[in-house]
């Protein structure tokens, strides 16, 4: 039997780098292959020339022993029945969820020359069901979670029937319990002969659903090897080369004062009546299932939602927030975990982007001092370990944990005494992910105190000195980091504990 897809001497330059080079593969009819490495790897380079996003510089592409021209990846769904789910959002946040399910396929719902909005809405409910999505395809795409739509893209991509379907990093944003159900899907899927390529940071979920385990480096494939008695620790040898030690970084010994508080925090049907504190060199997690108000929350600190209610002080002091400047003003910045909308704007430079939002810090009579841009961003792309070819290089050609990074690296420039961090380590490698747990924990050591929401079991557990856990809305359950096992945090999730 001829292979479902194969590439030989598959090879992608860009100016500067070979970012997929000289690869062969082959992927079988109804298994699941993971594809794992660093970031920057060339893992999206190859899944973009496989669905014919970009085109290979050299190299063929053979759908079932033929050679395939892929020159879009419209054509490459049509023709061929490759479906992917890319890692970088490409919704349009100003349209509805149901355009954006049936973008470019508007054509379907035309009666009489005109939009039968009725039979698109009823058609995208139809696309969401497969995956028991509760989400008005009415509302706009901006108004939802990341994780949110990226199940709505999923469930797009799932619902074309492909016969390859390839997720980029889909699962990064997502709880446990969604990916369990995205995976009994898969699970469906494979048995019907899809055949499905998994790229994921998240090791021990490519350990999980793979029959097969790809690693990337450097633009090359290193190893390919069945998934039988393989261990974590193994992948990540296989990815850097050498043998790694993941080991999250030692807690606060002593923490300081409180300097963040909040009494009573309401915001409509939302957050129910939130209290909490956060002390000086302290890092708190907040924990629980998606969507209990976690997100929310630190976006209503920093001043982007309303509150119907309650109070924030900050260092004792009562203080108004009541848009993002003031919380700035008062030293408390907020690292979004919409990277690709609200972070960066990906055609400019690392260097501007940086240092877009600090630039009142270095002007004078409205002229921006150049040469302290150029200092302090490069002091922290180097304190980050920010990989780009340059600080000129725009943001939207790095890779995914670097530009997470980059709107790390602006946010610290801002400065500030609090930092509210959603979901940091979405994205981000394994090796970059211990990178950036020691990195906060060395902000934290100079007396940053940290509050954030973490997504990924093993750093909730091990990274922060306190968990909160928020289920509908309210703080249910407190651990003190180090103090709690896996099964009782994820009981006290749903509310057992
Ligand atoms: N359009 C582009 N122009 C220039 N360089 C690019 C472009 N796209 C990707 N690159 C570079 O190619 C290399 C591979 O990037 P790619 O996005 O494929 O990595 P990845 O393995 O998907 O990483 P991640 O895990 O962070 O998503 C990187 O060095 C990246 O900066
Ligand atoms: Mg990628």
């Amino acid at each position: 039997m001829n292979d479902a897809l194969s590439v030989i001497g598959l090879t992608k330059t860009f100016p500067g780098v070979i970012a997929v080079n000289n690869v062969t593969l082959s992927f079988k009819e109804g298994k699941i292959y993971g594809l794992v490495g660093e970031n920057g790897a060339g893992k999206s380079t190859l899944i973009k020339l496989l669905t014919g996003a970009e085109k290979p510089t050299k190299g063929k592409i053979l759908i079932k022993g033929e050679q395939a021209e892929i020159n879009s990846v419209e054509e490459g769904e049509l023709k061929y029945g490759i479906c992917a789910v890319f890692q970088d959002d490409v919704s349009i946040p100003l349209l509805s969820v149901a355009e954006n399910i049936f973008l470019g396929k508007e054509s379907i719902f035309y009666k009489n020359g005109l939009i039968t909005y009725s039979l698109l809405y009823r058609a995208s409910e139809e696309v969401l069901k497969r995956l028991n999505l509760r989400i008005d395809v009415k509302t706009q795409m901006s108004n939802l979670s990341v994780a949110e739509r990226k199940l709505v893209h999923i469930a797009k991509a799932v619902y074309k029937n492909p016969k390859i379907l390839i997720l980029d990093e889909a699962t990064a944003p997502l709880s446990r319990t969604e990916v369990e159900r995205l995976f009994s899907l898969l699970r469906e899927l494979k048995q019907k002969g899809t055949t499905i390529i998994f790229i994921s940071h998240r090791l021990r979920e490519v350990l999980e659903i793979s029959d097969v385990v790809i690693v990337m480096k450097d633009g090359k494939v290193v190893a390919e090897i069945e998934n039988v008695n393989l261990s974590q620790d193994k992948v990540v040898e296989m990815m850097t080369g050498t043998k790694v030690e993941l080991a999250f970084p030692k807690r606060a010994e002593k923490v300081g004062d409180i300097v963040l508080s909040l009494k009573g925090i309401k915001l409509d049907n939302i957050l129910n009546n939130i209290s909490l504190s956060l002390h000086e060199g302290e890092i708190v997690a907040l924990a629980g299932l998606r969507g209990q108000g976690q997100e929310k929350l630190l976006e209503a600190i920093f001043g982007l939602e309303k509150l119907d209610g309650g109070e924030i002080y900050l260092s004792g002091k009562r203080i108004d927030i009541s848009e993002p400047a003031d919380a700035i003003k008062n030293g408390i910045i907020y690292v979004s975990d919409k990277r690709d909308y609200e972070e960066l704007w990906p055609t400019l430079s690392v260097l501007k982007n940086v240092s877009m939002a600090s630039l009142n810090k270095r002007s004078r009579f409205g002229f921006i001092k150049l040469k302290n841009e150029m200092k302090e961003v490069a002091e922290m792309v180097d304190f980050l370990a920010i990989r780009a070819p340059s600080v000129l290089h725009e943001t939207m050609y790095l890779s995914g944990g670097n530009k997470q990074k980059v709107a790390l690296a602006k946010w610290l420039l801002v400065g500030g005494k609090v930092m509210l961090l959603n979901k940091p380590t979405d994205g981000i490698d394994v090796m970059t992910k211990m990178e950036l747990y020691r990195i906060l924990r060395d902000l934290a050591g100079r007396g940053k105190s940290i509050l954030t929401y973490l997504s990924e079991l093993p750093e909730v557990l091990n990274l922060p000195d306190r968990i909160l856990v928020m289920r509908e809305g309210a703080i249910i359950k407190e651990f003190k980091g180090g103090a709690v096992s896996e099964k009782e945090l994820l009981a006290s999730y749903y509310g057992s504990v």
